[in-house]
């Protein structure tokens, strides 16, 4: 079977990585992510060379990890379907930026929860490059967390990517429970 489409581990909760380098800032939609230690804490991302965020990232210090709720979920849309090389998405779309506590790029006031990154390393991994940050801050809206710190789906509607341009949230699934052996 030739190798094309990727889409087994999917629905994933896609997150917008925003990146600010040589007073450029730019966003994009990224479905290949993931935490990679506690201790130091941090984050991956796998970054085309073909988008116009890897253009900026290669030089930038650090990016901020923003996750978007399912009813903003257009967000992930327009980050994932322009190209800030063509049309200024922050600027069009009216994105809300704040400036973070410990780097230089801002973060989404969109986003119920963020991870602000220094970039520590990067590895070609293949038609991707692997960026690797140490996260400095975490911002997080409190009441869409439960006390463990896990999402309160009371709270918050989550959104997960399927591909292809579809999205749900979980509104229509039945639990959450807790499954133990
Ligand atoms: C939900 C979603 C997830 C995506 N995940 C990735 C990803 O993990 N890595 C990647 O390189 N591109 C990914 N893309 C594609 C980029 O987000 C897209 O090409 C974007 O327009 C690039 O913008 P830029 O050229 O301004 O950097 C994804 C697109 C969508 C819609």
């Amino acid at each position: 079977m030739p190798i094309k489409k990727l889409y087994h581990p999917y629905p994933v909760v896609p997150c917008i990585i925003i990146v600010k380098s040589n007073e450029k800032i730019n966003g994009m939609s990224v479905a290949w992510h993931s935490p990679l230690s506690f201790s130091p804490p941090l984050y991956g991302v796998l970054i085309s060379p073909k988008r116009y965020t890897y253009e900026l990232i290669v030089t930038a210090k650090d990016f901020t990890i923003n996750f978007i709720s399912y009813e903003k979920a257009k967000l992930y849309a327009i980050f994932g379907r322009i190209s800030g090389r063509e049309r200024d998405k922050i600027k069009e779309f009216n994105i809300e930026l704040v400036e973070s506590e410990k780097i230089i790029t801002p973060y989404m006031k969109d986003a119920y929860a963020v991870y602000e990154c220094k970039k520590v390393r990067q590895v070609k991994t293949g038609d991707h490059i692997l960026f690797v940050g140490e996260i400095l801050e975490v911002h997080e809206e409190k009441q869409k967390f439960t006390e463990e710190g896990i999402p309160d789906l009371k709270n918050l509607n989550p959104t997960f990517y399927l591909g292809r341009d579809i999205y749900f949230t979980t509104k229509e699934v039945e639990g959450p429970v807790k499954i133990l052996p």
